[in-house]
């Protein structure tokens, strides 16, 4: 496929002519990467079989990983079995907006969609051409993050171009994601429900709408399969090997100073990512700050594109500080981590999975 067409648009400047275009074009079987307020997706019909596999094939993605089907309503009652109050609470306080919903699915939705699962997670995106994509296309549209599997997730079109290029019909979008982390997963077809995978909108948050939602101890489990199928793999890396240090500001400081010195010794180009407060303090090749420490939501809109350009440099180690743990920071340090791959000790660089 050399023949992607790219229509560069933005939320407020919305053609509509082209929105058409691409909504037949998913329901004819087509893939079209598009923006969302979390990341870029990677879209086909979910309820069509070979052009969901398309979207395997253009991401290099395992086939056990089950995708997220997107919907511009809240009447979901077609593709699951059954809606129980807390979805509905949920729902009504997160729709349209960056939560995913996992509920026992109806056959409809295809079994490759959901990677053989009897579960489904749909969510509703709150970016307007994301939405009237979906409305035309008449079809839920099943959307991975649109990178290549195991990279860091694209936040801008230009990122969609470089991994995806060639690989689908149609790339559209133009700026950076309003948010720039993906969704968080909740699991209601468990009681009591519980968080797959940390997000923006933060356990405290969704605590408000039902004090039993627990967060599912992804690290802690060894033998079991994890229940996001996803969150086993490599994800999110950099093609940097990358060192996470956390502790006292200071030491840290120190010890990063240290490993610089000793990987330059030993030829290697050398990034750090810091905050404001230290960008000038490390003498690495390559030196980027995720902005104020303090400044959650800043970091993680910038956290996927500043790894992509250590990338860009060519830098072979990044050693990275870390935030200090708390509610708002579980998922961008859940992100750091598996992108340094100090976690999730039982993933080996070489795979090139997601
Ligand atoms: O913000 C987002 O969620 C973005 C945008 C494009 O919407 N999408 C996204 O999709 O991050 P993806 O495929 O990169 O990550 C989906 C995660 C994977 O870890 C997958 O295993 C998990 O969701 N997942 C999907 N369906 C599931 C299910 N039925 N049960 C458990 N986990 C599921
Ligand atoms: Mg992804």
């Amino acid at each position: 496929m050399d023949d992607t067409i790219i229509y560069r648009m933005d939320e407020n400047l919305i053609n509509e002519k082209e929105i058409e275009i691409l909504g037949n074009g998913i329901r004819e079987g087509k893939t079209v990467c598009f923006p969302t307020e979390t990341v870029y997706g990677i879209g086909a019909n979910a309820l069509d079989e070979n052009a969901v596999l398309k979207i395997f094939k253009a991401k290099g993605r395992p086939q056990d990983n089950p995708l997220i089907i997107h919907v511009c309503d809240k009447n979901i009652e077609k593709y699951v079995k059954e809606v129980p109050d807390i979805a509905k609470k949920l729902i009504d306080a997160f729709w349209p907006g960056p939560l995913t919903i996992i509920l026992e699915k109806k056959d409809i939705i295809p079994l490759v969609t959901s990677a053989g699962l009897s579960t489904i997670g749909i969510r509703m995106p709150r970016n307007e051409i994301a939405r009237k994509i979906i409305e035309k296309a008449k079809v839920p549209i099943a959307a991975p993050s649109a990178n290549i599997s195991g990279r860091p997730s694209a936040t801008n079109i230009e990122r969609c171009i470089e991994d995806l290029f060639g690989k689908v019909d149609y790339i559209t979008g133009n700026s950076s994601s309003e948010i720039g982390l993906e969704s968080t997963i909740i699991d209601v077809s468990v009681y009591p429900p519980v968080i797959l995978r940390p997000g923006y909108i933060t356990i405290e948050d969704l605590k408000k709408v039902d004090e039993s939602i627990e967060i599912e101890k992804i690290e802690d489990i060894k033998n079991e399969k994890p229940k996001a199928p996803g969150m086993k793999y490599r994800h999110y890396a950099p093609k940097a090997i990358m060192k996470l240090y956390e502790g006292n500001t200071n030491e840290v400081e120190e010890d990063i100073k240290k490993d610089i010195m000793n990987l330059k010794m030993q030829g290697f180009k050398v990034g750090v990512l810091t905050f404001e407060d230290k960008k000038n303090s490390f003498d690495a090749d390559v030196v980027y700050s995720l902005g104020d420490r303090k400044d959650i939501k800043s970091g993680i809109n910038k956290l996927y594109e500043t790894l992509r350009l250590f990338d860009d440099n060519k830098v072979e180690y990044i050693l990275s500080e870390n935030y200090e743990k708390s509610n708002e920071t579980i998922a961008i340090i859940n992100r750091l981590k598996k992108a340094s791959l100090n976690e999730v000790m039982n993933i080996r660089r070489n795979d090139d999975n997601e």
